[in-house]
């Protein structure tokens, strides 16, 4: 059995902690023979081989008498890059441990589990349900909206570094003003309505006047403003923060695509510059 589940781009902008769309690139995890203790099998550097390993940790939290397996895990998600990698091994932990335990779990129930584990839903889910997924978690509640994300291109420049979000966090301020969170609330319901009627325009603008999180964060990614730049320069929708970061999503019409690609390599920043396309599909298994 197989369990694959795709890359997330947190926040869009303003959804800061909210909002998440699921994007072409993967983590799967191969269920093998069982075992007496868990092996997870991994190219990863200082990456727990047992028990330890977040994904089993994960399983076992949801369900705390599995059958140990020998399982290898593959991902071209890269880590602390702001794409949803450790989202992407807890969404497949409870899947784990659904399948093992046969424990049935709606998509609800496991999208419970990974916001609590995780703190917030954005990028677990996108990674269970696919496509763009609008939630909120307060007072241990969970509310989750899915819908499609128009018809544009993803480009992500994905630099060189990692940004682990604990950092990336603490440069947020602890507290916004009545005034400002009201301004900012304001940004974001513009932002997702015209992403629902497919108003790229108007989306792109309220994507790019984040109040939440981007400008305390930009001086962590120096790549960010200018990559903003050349994108308008281009005719892009919009230029973002994915999740923490450090990668930079651009939003752009299709047919602008090869355009930005070629712009951006002439700018020859250290990284990998991505095209990527939507997920519609979320968490899937494979027998
Ligand atoms: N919304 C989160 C953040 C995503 O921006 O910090 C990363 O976990």
């Amino acid at each position: 059995m197989k369990i694959i589940v795709p890359a997330t781009s947190a926040n869009i902008g303003p959804g800061f902690d909210s909002v998440g769309v699921a994007l072409s690139k993967y983590l799967s995890i191969e269920v093998l023979e069982k075992t007496d203790k868990w092996v997870v099998e991994h190219d990863l550097e200082f990456v727990p081989n047992d028990e330890r390993n977040l994904l089993i940790k994960t399983a076992l939290k949801v369900s705390k008498n599995l059958q140990p397996h020998r399982v290898k895990m593959t991902s071209d998600i890269p880590l602390a890059r702001g794409l949803g990698s450790s989202s992407s091994v807890i969404v497949a932990g409870i899947e784990l441990a659904n399948q093992l335990g046969q424990l049935n779990l709606s998509d609800e129930e496991k999208l419970r589990f990974a916001t609590t584990f995780e703190g917030h839903p954005d990028n677990v889910a996108p990674a269970i349900f696919g496509n763009l997924v609008i939630a909120s978690y307060v007072n241990k509640q969970v509310s989750a909206v899915v819908a499609d994300f128009p018809d544009v291109a993803f480009l992500a420049f994905i630099p060189n570094y990692q940004l682990r979000t604990s950092d990336s966090r603490n440069v947020l301020p602890n507290q916004l003003s009545h005034k400002k969170a009201v301004a900012a609330s304001s940004i974001a319901n513009v932002a997702i309505a015209a992403l629902m009627k497919g108003d790229m325009v108007t989306a792109g603008r309220a994507i790019e006047s984040d109040m939440f999180h981007e400008q305390f964060r930009q001086k962590l990614v120096p790549e960010f403003y200018p990559i903003k730049q050349l994108a308008r320069e281009v005719g892009a929708y919009a230029t973002y923060l994915s999740g923490a970061g450090p990668t930079v999503m651009t939003l752009l019409p299709k047919d602008q695509l090869d355009e930005m690609v070629e712009k951006l390599e002439a700018k020859q920043f250290d990284g990998q510059i991505c095209p990527l396309t939507v997920d519609s599909q979320g968490i899937c298994i494979e027998n």
